[in-house]
């Protein structure tokens, strides 16, 4: 059942959809509380239908702990009352729908909260052991991935914080408990789901050690992590259990997975999933060749989802800069396939300052400060303390942004509306070093990602560029966008 789903009413709008990813907390606070909710989101709809968005991914909204800032999830079908209520939700699908934008929700189902009921209730969905950790597998950000319940005496699961303790999805009770909580949302309207973890959801039977590495994992992993192969903590072939019963659930809602993988092991996902990230595309050095390489690996799967950023990983502005920064906006979106925009990117917000103290233990509150809306002190995200501090609101917002034609906010606009054009498949073209080409159709597209002026092997009326330039040469961070003229 490849590409399983949402041919159902011919409509597989998200394809070559444009996501914003909002995160909920830093995006806008209406009750004056410091932290963001729905009806702030609502208020802010404005913003992404300008842009030009097709869909909105909330992160999770659900009643936490926040040991893991809303992924260490306590009822998977409710909402956190610091985000609103249900009636909220229901109202932001309604408006979201009119102005033609889907909504998808964040699914943690590798894990719950330590304080879900079900922990309690229903010991059997997850995974134990007794008499002491099983065998040697780690947790996501360091140490063992066992820890000793008080309680019970017992030892269970869990791949990321203690706080988190694994779901068993090779129980099937377990596996319908997700399935209900997926009907439940869809129920609501929901078009989809990003489907947190799903490396993670099925592991070895036996739970057997892992063995050491025998080559370096391609994408950033914790040093304790990586020095073990990943097979038997993760990626269990027998993923297409949990794949299947989230599909069922899912009928023909969209499932993004957050598959932390590289993109040539994303087939076998991708047999139950619409689409998943290209962590490679996100994790590559802001180099040509290596760009290139990643493309050439994810493209061929063609239902990725091409991202560069998100509340996990240092913010784009921050890794390459502003000038490159708008650079990375054309490739981004001139790529066959659906992409993925992380709140603030648009406007090339930059990584900011932690908590005090931090918030988050992995080091990640960086990337989650709240929106900049309007050149004021609090940017406009609230009239409160906000949960995160602002970066540099009077320099960097929305508001500024949409006054100036030339700016970052702009460029992304344009940007979403050009890539309707664009013809399906991408051709990549040999080019001078540093620089990555490619064409789509009628229209090529060229960045430098190098250091040095760079020709462009691309010619034909230039349709965007990020800075002036005469089509032939780029400086470096600039790109170009042209339209094969009639010859
Ligand atoms: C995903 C989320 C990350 C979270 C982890 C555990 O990777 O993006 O924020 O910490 O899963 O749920």
């Amino acid at each position: 059942m490849a590409g399983a789903s949402g041919s159902a009413g011919g409509s597989e709008w998200w394809r070559d959809a444009v996501v914003y990813q909002i995160y909920p907390r830093s995006f806008q606070d209406s009750d004056g509380d410091g932290i963001g909710d729905l009806r702030g989101a609502i208020a802010r709809l404005d913003h992404l239908e300008w842009l030009g968005v097709d869909a909105i991914w909330l992160s999770p909204i659900y009643p936490s702990p926040l040991a893991d800032s809303g992924y260490d999830v306590a009822d998977h079908a409710a909402i956190d009352p610091v985000y609103g209520s249900l009636a909220d939700f229901d109202e932001l699908i309604a408006r979201a729908h009119a102005r033609g934008l889907r909504v998808l929700l964040d699914l943690v189902a590798s894990h719950t909260s330590i304080e879900h009921p079900w922990f309690r209730e229903h010991p059997d969905w997850y995974v134990w052991a007794d008499g002491g950790p099983p065998n040697n597998w780690r947790a996501a950000w360091g140490g063992p991935a066992w820890s000793r319940d008080a309680r019970s005496g017992r030892w269970y699961l869990h791949s990321f914080y203690p706080e988190q303790p694994d779901l068993d999805w090779r129980n099937p009770d377990a596996r319908a408990a997700i399935g209900s909580v997926i009907r439940v949302w869809r129920e609501r309207g929901v078009d989809g789901f990003r489907v947190d973890a799903v490396q993670q959801l099925m592991k070895d039977r036996e739970l057997r050690d892992e063995r050491p590495a025998r080559a370096p994992f391609p994408l950033p992993l914790h040093p304790e992590l990586a020095a073990l192969e990943g097979v038997r903590s993760r990626t269990d072939p027998e993923i297409t259990i949990a794949l299947d019963a989230l599909r069922e659930a899912a009928g023909d809602a969209v499932l993004v997975g957050e598959v932390y993988v590289p993109s040539p092991a994303l087939g076998p996902y991708l047999e139950r999933l619409d689409l998943a990230f290209a962590f490679e595309f996100l994790h590559a050095p802001w180099e040509a060749a290596a760009m290139r390489r990643a493309i050439a690996a994810a493209a061929p799967l063609e239902r990725v989802a091409w991202v560069l950023s998100n509340h996990d990983f240092p913010r784009l502005a921050t890794r390459l800069g502003d000038r490159a920064a708008r650079a990375a906006a054309v490739l981004l979106l001139t790529l066959p396939g659906a992409a993925f925009i992380y709140q603030g990117d648009e406007i090339g917000m930059p990584d900011g300052p932690e908590g005090d103290p931090p918030i988050d233990r992995a080091g990640r509150d960086r990337h989650r400060n709240p929106m900049q809306w309007s050149p004021e002190p609090l940017g406009g995200f609230t009239t409160a303390e906000p949960w995160l501090p602002p970066i540099d609101p009077e320099r960097r917002s929305v508001d500024e942004q949409r006054r100036r034609p030339d700016s970052l906010l702009h460029l992304y606009r344009r940007l979403i509306e050009l890539r309707r054009g664009l013809r399906a498949g991408v051709e990549l073209l040999d080019s001078s070093p540093g620089l990555l080409a490619y064409r789509r159709g009628e229209h090529a597209v060229a960045v430098n990602l190098g250091e040095r002026d760079a020709r462009t092997p691309v010619s034909g009326e230039v349709v965007l560029a990020t800075e002036p330039t005469d089509g032939a040469a780029l400086r470096p961070g600039g790109a170009i966008v042209v339209r094969r003229t009639a010859s």
